[in-house]
């Protein structure tokens, strides 16, 4: 067993995978509560822990959600030149009335901004990291939607997610049994600029 298998820490950073086939089953509360909880472990800038969570399990929410954010990204993607213009596999994804941009899983974490201040976004992600981390210790998987964001800052999202009007979704993350975890994605080797001795 390599040093990174058997230090449980780096196991789970290695595991991790955006999932993106489910089992139907919900994740239960008390095992959100015990991923939510170390979440909020991450480090915050000058102790503000900006972050808040709207934690939505209605799967009718989720379709709406899922509905308004490709609705606005084919509204987006009508402006040519982008790399999601007609034509493109990501357009016809979003074209497909059978997509659901959350894979139709069970349970969205979104995680706010309760304020803006100069570090709330970098708190939420590294908030989101430790989700994630801690659901694989869990044995669930997770995949931030960043296609969810241009909806969640829509008036109506934010009401039905109780968003305050100071805040504002920052990442929006799905939470759920794997159908199957893909193959780990190859990344490149730390690009080292400097290192000075
Ligand atoms: C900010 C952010 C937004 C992302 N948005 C999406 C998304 O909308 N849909 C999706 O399927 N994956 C999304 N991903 C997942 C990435 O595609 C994935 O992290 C990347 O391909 C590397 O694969 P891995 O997470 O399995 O290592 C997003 C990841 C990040 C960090």
């Amino acid at each position: 067993m390599s040093q990174t298998e058997q230090h449980p820490v780096l196991a789970a950073i290695h595991r991790r995978r955006s999932v993106r086939s489910y089992l139907p089953q919900t994740v239960d509360r008390a095992t959100l509560e015990r991923i939510l909880d170390a979440a909020v472990q991450a480090p915050t800038a000058m102790h503000g822990e900006p972050w808040a969570f709207a934690v939505v399990q209605d799967r009718d929410l989720l379709q709406r959600l899922s509905e308004r954010a490709k609705a606005l990204f084919l509204d987006h993607a009508a402006e040519a030149g982008t790399p999601a213009a007609p034509g493109s596999e990501i357009h016809a994804m979003m074209s497909d009335p059978g997509f659901n941009i959350f894979y139709d899983v069970g349970t969205l974490v979104v995680i706010c901004r309760s304020t803006a201040s100069p570090y709330a976004d970098a708190d939420c992600w590294l908030a989101a990291e430790n989700l994630m981390l801690a659901a694989v210790a869990e044995g669930l998987g997770t995949c931030c939607i960043g296609l969810a964001l241009g909806a969640l800052e829509l008036d109506e999202s934010r009401r039905e997610l109780g968003i305050p009007d100071a805040g504002a979704a920052v990442a929006a993350i799905i939470v759920g049994v794997p159908r199957e975890v893909p193959p780990s994605s190859p990344r490149k080797p730390p690009q080292i600029l400097c290192w000075k001795e």
